[in-house]
């Protein structure tokens, strides 16, 4: 069976920059799959470590960790000029001439670190030269690691979306699966408990999937919350299905939660990569230049038909 690895390094030499900061991005996510089994080690990592990171968001133990990690591991690749983290309010220098700039989200998820539900890494792979804020249309690379009941990789180099697991030796291997998002679905994603919030179109949208087949979609809706972005991305990828993080009335939602850089562009690079769609809504995720490294973007995605649905509902 192909590992991970071994197409890593017989990838064309004009990526090898690109191919070293997955194959180190990969050591470190078995290295927290490792550390995440470990029995004494699960309650302490999900501990608030006491500050908040540069979205103001409670920041773990296994964030903090999983960040230092990846700086680390990054350090060591000659090809890799910058990495931008969630967990960092600025850019990290790495390597004078180096090829590509990595953006990630250490840990996704942190909130169900303790809890042992699904949770990731996400990252997203940029070329230096355009600089820490490009349009993800610029991605050469992005993928999201899930550390869950199988620890898995899906991956997009541009030319299709590829799986793959960890096995006990510490190698991803190739799944063997055509990673391809089913344009129609029939289940939704989203934090229910923030409807009071929604705007409009939202929850018109949503009131059309309750009312199932009696109303005007005419079949019923399955819903599905992990709270985990990897898991109901994973989930998505697997069997269809739409997720939807809108910007809402709270204070500080007015552009959504996730953010651009390091959440919604890699997403979105896979979910297009897989046959889906990627919007704010109103635009394709793809097409959004950053203004600033922690902003945040309302994020739909998944299912092309659902979302060109949602979208028709107008925002
Ligand atoms: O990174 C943010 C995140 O934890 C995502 O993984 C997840 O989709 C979302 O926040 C959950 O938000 P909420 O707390 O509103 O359910």
């Amino acid at each position: 069976m192909a590992t991970l690895s071994k197409s890593l390094t017989t990838m064309p030499a004009d990526r090898q920059p690109v191919a070293g900061a997955v194959a180190a991005l990969a050591a470190v996510a078995a290295e927290l799959s490792a550390l995440i089994r470990h029995a004494e080690s699960t309650a302490q990592l999900g501990a608030v470590r006491g500050s908040a990171n540069a979205d103001g968001d409670d920041q773990k133990k296994l964030d903090v960790l999983a960040d230092e990690m990846i700086a680390s591991a990054l350090a060591d690749c000659v090809g890799v000029a910058a990495y931008l983290s969630e967990e960092r309010d600025d850019a990290v220098t790495l390597h004078d001439g180096g090829d590509v700039i990595v953006a990630s989200d250490p840990l996704d998820g942190s909130s169900n670190i303790d809890t042992n539900v699904s949770i990731g890494t996400i990252f997203s792979i940029l070329p230096a030269a355009g600089g820490h804020l490009q349009a993800g249309r610029n991605q050469l690379a992005s993928g999201i690691f899930v550390y869950g009941p199988q620890t898995t990789l899906l991956v997009t180099f541009g030319d299709g979306v590829h799986a793959f697991q960890l096995a006990e030796d510490g190698q991803f291997y190739d799944m063997g699966w055509q990673v391809q998002i089913p344009p129609k679905t029939s289940e939704f994603a989203i934090n229910a408990s923030n409807s009071r919030h929604w705007m409009a179109p939202v929850s018109r949208y949503i009131a059309d999937c309750l009312a199932g087949d009696a109303g005007p979609r005419q079949r019923n809706f399955n819903m599905r919350w992990v709270g985990s972005l990897v898991a109901d991305g994973w989930r998505i990828f697997r069997r269809g299905g739409i997720f939807l993080y809108p910007a809402d009335a709270r204070k500080g939602y007015e552009a959504g939660r996730l953010r651009l850089v390091y959440e919604a562009s890699p997403m979105a690079m896979l979910v297009s990569q897989a046959g889906g769609r990627a919007s704010d809504g109103q635009q394709d995720i793809l097409d959004i230049v950053p203004t600033s490294l922690h902003q945040r973007v309302p994020l739909v995605f998944g299912s092309a038909n659902e979302v060109d649905e949602f979208i028709n509902y107008g925002s």
